[in-house]
């Protein structure tokens, strides 16, 4: 018998789908035999989603003053008023913004981050933080940070929470 695949659920915050770009480009690289990706929009999702197998990739842009889009908002939200324990949790996060918004540059994915390790979740490798104004695409700098994340969470799942 193979090994059972890795599940790696990413996500979504979207404001204008450029997040769920990047989300379809690492589901079409990722999901094989040994990984099987499930892209989920955040929308109507709250924090029982992380009682879901495997680990997460939070794909998430940033909006109005430093906020998470409004699609995300239910999500983040949840996480912030029932502040369930995570301690199970491992998840990377790929945030997109602008530094034209010097002030609050990535801030989306920056507050999906925090209150996922206030909750006890480990994160794995950096948080890649795009910048739509370098005129590198988003899709682009997945591709090149995807197969070594995918890496790390294999090596992540081998240890124990
Ligand atoms: C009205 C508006 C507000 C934004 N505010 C921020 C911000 O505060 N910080 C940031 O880094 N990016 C900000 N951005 C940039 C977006 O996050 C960036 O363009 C992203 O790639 C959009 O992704 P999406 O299509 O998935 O929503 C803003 C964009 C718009 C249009």
């Amino acid at each position: 018998m193979p090994p059972a695949p890795m599940k790696v659920t990413i996500l979504v915050g979207t404001m204008t789908g450029t997040a769920q770009l990047v989300a379809q480009e690492l589901e079409l690289a990722w999901d094989d035999g040994e990984t099987q990706v499930s892209t989920l929009l955040m929308d109507a999702l709250d924090s029982s989603v992380f009682s879901r197998e495997g680990v997460f990739l939070v794909c998430t842009s940033t909006y109005g003053q430093g906020d998470v889009p409004d699609n995300a908002r239910r999500l983040y939200e949840d996480l912030q008023a029932k502040r369930p324990n995570l301690a199970h949790v491992r998840y990377g996060v790929f945030g997109l913004g602008d530094r034209t918004y010097a002030e609050t540059f990535n801030f989306g994915g920056k507050r999906f981050d925090d209150i996922l390790t206030e909750l006890g979740a480990q994160r794995i490798g950096e948080r890649v933080q795009h910048d739509a104004s370098s005129g590198v695409l988003p899709e682009e700098t997945a591709q090149e940070w995807g197969s070594d994340w995918l890496t790390l969470a294999r090596e992540a799942c081998s240890q124990p929470a």
